[in-house]
């Protein structure tokens, strides 16, 4: 009957208008970048064979290493610190990055007046348009144990460097580049407050901010509490959930691929709610952030026992395959395997 047909006809149609404009309203979140979103971007999507290639670049020596010259005592302004700013723009510098600190002093509690630098590393730095990752490499002050830090925040910034490592002959191109920015006095001296934390990311937002420069950051993507077992992370910020999604995706793929060790995914999509952290001074200024901090804080949180001796290294590896999957896609640097040999 040829009315049932336009019926079908109807119903089919109807079913794919509505799969398309999903569709496209999730590809609209997906594509979002630059402050105050205004960019459109959506990166060639790697394919197995270049998956394979990146996971087989990884580097278990290169991380343990890292996190253990990271992870000492390096409050602000003592030898410690120096020790690990030193460590880390050496590191950078080895590998032909453009390395630069932003100095700044400062009075606060507790202490009289610190000097306070943040590392800022660009992959090219005459690029247009960045990729960036935070972490922050200063450690906490305690007055009755020795506080060596190594989730807050030594494994972040450890799996940065070991990113830069294993990727230095994968970046192709130079029209979107990557930085990595290793904050100064994250921690608070005394009681966390908006005034006595977030040092340095509060003084680099605002410089940037008065030079144009936070215009050229595609999306920010800030590191922090990771090295426990449990880690895991979710979607704490509504506005980047599309690419959050595509950090759940590349695992699942991974996953999928047999190339993780672990049987858990550690990227979750599901909502919760965000804390205060380095991104903080940036999303204020319309900047995408998104904010990988573990959602259940590791048990060695803010205690002694935060030492790399502590440190689950197949989750830590698992979270730097993701994120160099996540950068290789991103900066379209995607290796051409067909030319592999
Ligand atoms: C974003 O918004 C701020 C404040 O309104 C403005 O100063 C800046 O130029 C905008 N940047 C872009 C890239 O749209
Ligand atoms: C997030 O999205 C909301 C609503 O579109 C917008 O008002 C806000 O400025 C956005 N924030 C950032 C950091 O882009
Ligand atoms: C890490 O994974 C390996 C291989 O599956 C396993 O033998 C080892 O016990 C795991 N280590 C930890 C700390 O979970
Ligand atoms: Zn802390």
């Amino acid at each position: 009957m040829p009315c049932k047909r336009a019926l079908i006809a109807l119903l089919c149609l109807t079913i794919i208008v509505l799969i398309t404009s999903i569709c496209q309203s999730f590809h609209t979140n997906f594509r979002a970048v630059g402050r105050n979103g205004t960019l459109r971007y959506e990166p060639t999507e790697l394919d197995l064979g270049q998956m394979r290639f990146l996971a087989g670049l990884s580097d278990s020596e290169n991380l343990r290493r890292t996190v253990q010259r990271i992870s000492i005592k390096r409050v602000v302004g003592t030898p410690g610190h120096s020790k690990v700013r030193n460590y880390i723009v050496d590191y950078l510098k080895k590998l032909d990055w453009n390395v630069e600190l932003d100095l700044f002093t400062q009075k606060v509690p507790i202490k009289s007046a610190v000097t306070f630098q943040n590392i800022v590393a660009r992959q090219n730095p005459r690029a247009q348009r960045y990729l960036m990752f935070g972490c922050h490499y200063d450690s906490k002050y305690f007055k009755d144990f020795d506080f060596m830090a190594a989730t807050d925040s030594a494994v972040p910034c450890a799996l940065l460097l070991n990113m830069a490592t294993i990727l230095r002959n994968q970046f192709h191109r130079s029209d979107i580049s990557l930085m990595l920015v290793f904050f100064d006095g994250e921690e608070a001296f005394g009681e966390w407050s908006a005034e006595d934390s977030l040092y340095g990311s509060r003084h680099l937002a605002e410089l940037w901010e008065k030079h144009g420069l936070l215009d050229k950051i595609d999306l920010f993507v800030l590191l922090d509490l990771i090295g426990a077992r449990d880690v895991v992370f979710k979607k704490n910020i509504p506005n980047t959930s599309g690419w959050f999604h595509r950090l759940v995706q590349l695992e699942k793929m991974l996953f999928q691929a047999g190339i993780l060790r672990l049987e858990r995914p550690l990227f979750k999509f599901e909502p919760s709610t965000d804390v205060d952290d380095d991104h903080l001074p940036f999303t204020r200024r319309n900047v995408p952030v998104i904010h990988l901090i573990s959602n259940k804080y590791p048990a060695v949180w803010h205690l002694a026992e935060d030492v790399e001796k502590n440190v689950d290294y197949n989750t830590t590896e698992q979270v730097g395959l993701v994120l160099r999957m996540f950068v290789m896609e991103y900066l379209n640097s995607a290796p051409n395997t067909v030319y592999q040999l």
